[in-house]
């Protein structure tokens, strides 16, 4: 099937129920989610905690595209795609650091202002000004026009056109927003380098993963269900160990997961966990209350802790956890590859317990070593195989599917509905076809 300039093929590989394997194992499907799926999205970037200083800089990617974020002067954030306009060396070295006033091309020197806008050159006399200043190098590295700094997470959109911000995340910032509020001071900070390792599957069945509740009693029954045989057979003396109390909800009964909702939101976001939470049932932490309570006060306080979202998925890639404060990237490498990258945030002004907590759960859940995230991995790469079979051609997403869902928007539902699923592959085929034109 050939895709490019083909946007009925493309809408065609949706079905209210249904969506085909090619969207997760095709080349030039996953070329084309490249330059106009993660162009007409607004795509988390970084954290403005990783770039408090002018100058400071964070190298990463949007979509498939190299991109630098740095801390301008003025205190703003830019995003500059990282490409020298000389002869198209990436600019920032890889990672982070601080740069200092300008950016300076590892190749021949050219130097940039934080904005992205050419600073200098060596042997400038050798350039006719009137050739150059027609010339597109003369505009130096191209900036991102649109990126928003929401409460310090960045984000951009590639597309010079398309929806804004606010249209696109509409109710779903109420995740972020809990999440800052669970800080006594409102604020987040990164806390160190992300757990960082390599899923050999589509970077779709990690979105699709987030919200699939009918899974974790199964696939992680090997791993979470010993825990809590281990600790259940030790005798239970004394209080419930931190590691025990995260791992153990994984393993609640159908039912749990039933009665604690999803709440599915326009364009692809959704969350689990309305009502109740695997994160609801924690041992409170010495001083953190007293902190709120200093804070907010008591009234706020249970509002704001009350708030228990499990997963938050904000399309097209990236996982907010409010109540344990860690943020996952699935970042797209290849059709059957994707770089998977979980992220601790430190609730300023909260018990050093807290981040204790937070790390903990990062590492029993998401690191290269991880019990639980291993589970996840072998099914992925199990279907990423499987998906290659000739048996059959199409994915199913139909469990508690109502033909009139596509005309109700922003409401709860049982929590082991696939419907946060449909609504992340019907927002797929309309950023997908958005800005794609028809072969003529
Ligand atoms: S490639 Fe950057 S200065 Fe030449
Ligand atoms: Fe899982």
């Amino acid at each position: 099937m050939n895709y490019r300039n083909n946007p009925k093929a493309v809408q065609a590989l949706i079905r209210p129920t249904e969506v085909h394997k090619d969207i997760f194992v095709d080349d030039e499907v996953f070329e084309l989610e490249m330059e106009h799926l993660f162009a007409n999205t607004w795509v988390y970037v970084g954290h403005g905690s990783q770039i408090p200083n002018p100058g400071d800089f964070y190298t990463t990617t949007v979509g498939d595209q190299p991109v630098v974020m740095v801390r301008d002067n003025d205190g703003t954030v830019k995003v500059l795609n990282n490409r020298c306009p000389h002869k198209g060396v990436e600019v920032a070295a890889p990672g982070c650091g601080n740069t200092g006033k300008f950016f300076r091309c590892p190749y021949h020197a050219w130097t940039f202002r934080l904005d992205g806008s050419l600073l200098a050159l060596p042997l400038k006399r050798g350039y006719d000004p009137q050739v150059f200043s027609e010339c597109e190098a003369s505009h130096g590295m191209a900036a991102v026009e649109n990126v928003r700094d929401y409460h310090d997470f960045i984000f951009c959109r590639l597309n010079p056109v398309g929806q804004s911000f606010e249209e696109f995340f509409g109710e779903s910032l109420s995740t972020i927003d809990n999440m800052i509020a669970r800080s006594p001071q409102g604020k987040l900070e990164i806390a160190g380098e992300p757990l960082r390792y390599m899923h050999e599957c589509n970077w779709k069945m990690l979105v699709d993963n987030q919200t699939d509740t009918c899974h974790p009693m199964v696939a992680h029954e090997s791993s979470a269900g010993t825990a809590v045989h281990i600790w259940e057979s030790s005798g239970k003396e004394g209080p419930t160990p931190m590691a025990v109390e995260q791992f153990a909800p994984f393993i609640s009964s159908y039912e749990f997961f039933e009665d604690m909702g999803i709440q599915v939101w326009e364009n692809g976001h959704g969350h689990t966990g309305v009502k109740n939470s695997i994160h609801a049932a924690y041992s409170p932490i010495p001083g953190y209350m007293e902190a709120m309570h200093a804070a907010y006060g008591e009234e706020r306080t249970k509002q704001i802790l009350g708030d228990v979202r499990h997963n938050t998925t904000y399309f097209p890639n990236i996982m907010v956890k409010g109540p344990i404060q860690t943020l996952r990237i699935f970042k797209p490498v290849a059709a059957d590859k994707t770089l998977v990258e979980s992220w601790a945030f430190r609730l300023v002004g909260a018990p050093d317990k807290l981040l204790e907590r937070t790390l903990m759960y990062n590492r029993l859940i998401n690191s290269p070593t991880s019990i639980v995230g291993h589970d996840d991995l072998e099914v992925y790469q199990r279907a990423q195989a499987g998906l290659m079979s000739r048996g059959r051609e199409w994915v199913n997403v139909a469990r508690l599917y109502d033909p009139t869902e596509s005309q109700r928007k922003n409401e709860a539902t049982n929590g082991t509905n696939e419907w946060q699923m449909r609504n992340q592959y019907q927002a797929w085929g309309r950023y997908m076809t958005a800005s794609m034109t028809e072969a003529v």
